[in-house]
């Protein structure tokens, strides 16, 4: 089993951005310690993160061995074996881009792996603009408002469902 972890625009500010909203944590903080839950869990860990939308949507394609720097995956899968890296589910926050990308939710369809939605911070309980999402309607589960131990939450959860899906 093989999760996935994408963060979106300015979470590689993790730590140093708003830190009254987002917290002390920095990326690195939450990608090593998923790194680690993951391997507890006996789930295989990849991590990425862009402040661009087209190399998140880059990112998701080649998940499903579709995507433009993947084309020998492509290749061996036209021959019938299993792309090599396909993740069995995805964990995403995709900061800004939740609000306005078409782009990431097409991609996410496309690629048909299950997702959870992460949010450090309540995005319920800010401004208007971020209340509305272009991916909860579609996603296994949403976390939001829990910190950075969101993360640690969606993981679990992601781990768990995937037992169930692919015992
Ligand atoms: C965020 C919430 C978004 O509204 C915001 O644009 C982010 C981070 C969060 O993790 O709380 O960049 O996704």
């Amino acid at each position: 089993r093989r999760i996935l972890l994408i963060n979106g625009p300015n979470l590689n500010l993790l730590g140093r951005r708003e830190p009254h909203i987002y917290g002390p944590a920095t990326l690195a903080d939450v990608e090593a310690l998923a790194r680690d839950q993951a391997s507890s869990l006996g789930v295989e860990l990849q991590t990425f993160q862009s402040n661009h939308e087209g190399a998140i949507v880059d990112r998701i394609q080649e998940a499903a061995g579709w995507g433009p720097r993947t084309r020998s995956d492509a290749a061996v899968d036209h021959h019938g074996a299993a792309p090599l890296t396909k993740p069995s589910a995805i964990v995403i926050n995709p900061g800004a881009l939740t609000h306005t990308s078409v782009a990431i939710r097409d991609a996410l369809l496309a690629v048909d792996i299950p997702f959870v939605e992460v949010h450090v911070s309540n995005v319920h309980a800010r401004e208007p603009f971020r209340k509305q999402s272009y991916l909860s309607d579609k996603a296994e589960a949403i976390v939001c408002g829990m910190g950075v131990y969101g993360y640690t939450a969606a993981i679990e959860f992601a781990a768990r469902y995937l037992k169930t899906v692919e015992p």
